[in-house]
């Protein structure tokens, strides 16, 4: 039998005990554990409501959990402060759920901000930036606000800004959910490219195509519990 509960690969996310609660009475997780490998690329499934967008929220530092742990490179990640937390946020990429773009700006605008903020030179953005269009064939979508685009448009730029800077973990929520075949292969092969080059990710989806014939771990969620925690080609 696979061993899906350990790696014997450094961990970059452990989550020990985690729970999250809103108020009044929603536990949107509870008791989860689970440890996520450097350069794994991790499933995160189970029903609408499940408490899937909750944990990445977790993992990337914009809500705190009501109990328990996340560290995330070696760091409790609701406890670092200051230059290290600043550091920390330059190596995470978000594709959110709701895509948050800024709809006022050029696609170009919106995947280079996450460069930008980390200095890189104008000239490497520029070719990063068109690089990842050509990828994702929006090449001609370079100098249209995101607010013009399509769905599935602006679900692909959304990841294009999560994984320009190259961060060492990336989180995606549901990034194929507005997509045709084609697109979510293209959306697929960008994230294996940058698993290949290091990143850890985990993809959060409903989709069965992504992770179905794989051999990727996939943790399936249930009203907030821990359901099962397979691989892909076991689910
Ligand atoms: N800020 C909040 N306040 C109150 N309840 C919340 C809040 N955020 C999430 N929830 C609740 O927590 C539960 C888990 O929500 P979550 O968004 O994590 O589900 P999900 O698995 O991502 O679902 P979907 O597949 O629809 O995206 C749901 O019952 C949701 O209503
Ligand atoms: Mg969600």
């Amino acid at each position: 039998m696979t061993d899906t509960t350990t790696s014997s690969r450094t961990a970059m996310i452990e989550v020990i005990k985690v729970s999250k609660s809103y108020p009044p009475n929603v536990t949107a997780l509870a008791d989860i554990s689970v440890s996520i490998a450097s350069g794994e690329i991790f499933f995160l499934i189970g029903r609408s409501g499940a408490g899937k967008t909750t944990l990445l929220k977790l993992l990337c530092n914009m809500e705190r959990p009501s109990n328990g742990l996340i560290e995330v490179a070696g760091m409790n990640i609701h406890q670092v402060t200051g230059n290290k937390l600043a550091k920390l946020r330059q190596k995470v990429g978000v594709a959110y759920q709701d895509f948050r773009l800024l709809t006022d700006r050029t696609v170009a605008e919106n995947i280079a901000i996450s460069m930008e903020v980390s200095y890189k030179k104008p000239q490497i953005i520029r070719s990063r930036v068109r690089n990842l269009l050509a990828q994702l064939q929006l090449e001609d979508k370079h100098d249209i606000l995101t607010g013009d685009l399509s769905r599935g448009e602006q679900q692909r730029v959304a990841l294009a800004r999560a994984v320009a800077n190259s961060p060492t973990l990336i989180l995606v929520d549901e990034p194929t959910g507005n997509l045709d075949a084609t697109s979510t292969t293209q959306v697929m092969e960008l994230l294996t490219r940058c698993s290949n080059s290091g990143a850890t990710i985990v993809i959060a989806t409903h989709d069965e195509t992504l992770y179905r014939h794989s051999t990727h771990r996939v943790m399936k969620l249930h009203n907030g519990e821990l359901a099962s925690l397979t691989r892909g080609d076991e689910v």
